[in-house]
This record gives C-alpha cells, sequence and structure tokens, in this order.
C-alpha cells in the first residue's frame, strides 16, 4: 500500500501535466522508491491514484529498463553489452564479473541482496567503452577488470554500512 505520502506526490505530479495520464512515469518511480520495486500491489496502486488500468501502468513499467518489475538488490548494475562495448570486451567483463559476484547462470542478484547485475542495451556512452549505469544515476565508463572489482568493493562496504 502507498503511503499518504506518495499518493500526495503523485497528485501533486499529476497536477503539473496538461494531461494528468502524463505523470505516469514520474509516478511509478514515486511507488518504485517506496517498495523498493514494482510488485502487483505497486502497479495497483498508481493506477488507482493516476485513474489508469493497472494493465496500463503495468505495460508502461515493463516497457522502461529503470523500472524494476522484480525485486532487485540495494544497487543495480545495468552493464552494456551492446556492440561497442562488446568490442571493447564487455561479454569478458560481465562474465567476470558475474563470477566475481558468485552469480550462478540463472541468478542476477546476489544472495545478501546488495548488487543485481543486468545486461543493458546502449546506455549512449560509446566513446568510453565498457560503460554501466549504476542504480539508474550514474554512468562508469571505460570499465576495466580493476575499476569492476573497486566499484564491487565500494558497493559491498556501503551495504555492509547500511
Ligand atoms: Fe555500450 Fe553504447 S554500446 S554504451
Amino acid at each position: 500500500m502507498l503511503s499518504e505520502t506518495a499518493k500526495q506526490k503523485i497528485q501533486e505530479l499529476k497536477a503539473r501535466y496538461p494531461n494528468a495520464r502524463s505523470a505516469v512515469m514520474p509516478a511509478l518511480y514515486v511507488a518504485q522508491a517506496e517498495y523498493g520495486w514494482l510488485p502487483q500491489e505497486a502497479i495497483d496502486a498508481v493506477a488507482a491514484e493516476m485513474g489508469m488500468t493497472s494493465t496500463e501502468v503495468g505495460s508502461v513499467a515493463s516497457f522502461y529498463t529503470m523500472y524494476h518489475v522484480k525485486p532487485v538488490g540495494a544497487h543495480v548494475i545495468d552493464f552494456c553489452t551492446d556492440l561497442p562495448c562488446a568490442l571493447a570486451g564487455a561479454d569478458a567483463a560481465f562474465a567476470r564479473l558475474r563470477e566475481r559476484l558468485g552469480l550462478d547462470a540463472h541468478q542476477e542478484t546476489t544472495a545478501d541482496d546488495a548488487i543485481t547485475l543486468r545486461h543493458a542495451p546502449c546506455l549512449g556512452g560509446c566513446d568510453k567503452v565498457p560503460t554501466l549505469l549504476l542504480d539508474n544515476q550514474a554512468q562508469y565508463q571505460n570499465m576495466t577488470d580493476e575499476k569492476l572489482d573497486a566499484l564491487v568493493a565500494q558497493l559491498r562496504v556501503a551495504h555492509d554500512k547500511s
């Protein structure tokens, strides 16, 4: 269930747009911040606030990679493996990172729920490859194995402190 604060925030977002339905994407961010991801309950709650159907809201959530339609770890690494990154060794770096995180073939999130690692399409950083996006916010480029190791260590320390 969305908090009253979240519901109020969504209503404020709706008021910013000539067509209130245009606020569905920021509204999904509000729900994702509360739930940590977007379970069906969150989709339904956003739909109720937006005056839309759950199918409409769910379609938006499942279309964009920045929405998490299944549980994720405290940190999410979207690792680009499109062609320019692949030519710079992204596939091998991705595989090594999976191994370092202890992920099996079907696992995206570490056992301690600290880190989720996913393939991503081009992140628009093709001039400094391989590139990854951390937590939908910060792009990291020219990712060598050493840089990846340092990033993982930093994320684990942050997770252990939280
Ligand atoms: Fe990787 Fe563009 S192909 S950032």
